[in-house]
């Protein structure tokens, strides 16, 4: 069994969770799905962790980071990967591209947690999903930046290419140490 951890605000990680668990199961692991910020599993029998976490205002979920530091000696253990998700990520514009290796930079400092992959990746907009103050605030921003939205509302910027190729390279190597 390997655990995909998300957590989600507008839907966007939780999507690259349920793709993630596609691969997984398409190499014949049993992938199981938790939402982080309903739930706190434990790491007793699972091969592999993978984590995905979105960023609001600058960070990962408080939920998050508790969850990692109370089980970071486990987590370290394992074969394990980090997906931080942003708009910053793989945006074109180098200081809003630094900006997202920050976020990721600082979360594993604070938490002291070293995964053995980790991967800036760009999420997506997703209008619905929003509490209203943000949704203005997304809506401007979009028409200002050129950015289309279908009629939804959604967005999705997310290079799939770069992030199955990261699923190989994490699916692999849970499967090399465990036999
Ligand atoms: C209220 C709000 C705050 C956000 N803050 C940031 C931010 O500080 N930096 C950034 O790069 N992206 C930011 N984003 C963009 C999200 O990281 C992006 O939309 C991501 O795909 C959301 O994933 P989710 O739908 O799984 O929560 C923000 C989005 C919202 C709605």
């Amino acid at each position: 069994m390997i655990l995909i951890c998300h957590t989600s605000h507008e839907g966007h990680t939780a999507h690259l969770a349920q793709r993630a668990a596609d691969a997984g199961k398409a190499v014949g692991f049993e992938p199981q799905i938790v939402d982080l910020r309903k739930q706190s599993p434990t790491l007793d029998t699972t091969q592999g962790v993978l984590v995905l976490a979105s960023i609001h205002m600058g960070k990962h979920d408080q939920k998050l980071t508790s969850w990692v530091q109370d089980n970071k000696a486990k987590l370290q253990s394992l074969p394990s990967a980090l997906v931080s998700v942003s708009l910053s990520a793989d945006s074109g514009e180098p200081k809003r591209e630094q900006e997202a290796e920050d976020y990721l930079r600082n979360f594993l400092d604070q938490t002291g947690w070293q995964p053995d992959h980790s991967l800036s990746v760009r999420g997506g907009i997703h209008l619905k999903n929003m509490k209203l103050i943000p949704r203005l605030f997304f809506k401007r921003l979009m028409r200002d930046q050129g950015l289309a939205a279908d009629e939804q509302g959604d967005a999705d910027f997310t290079d799939y290419s770069e992030f199955d190729r990261f699923l190989v390279g994490f699916l692999e190597d849970v499967r090399k140490r465990n036999g």
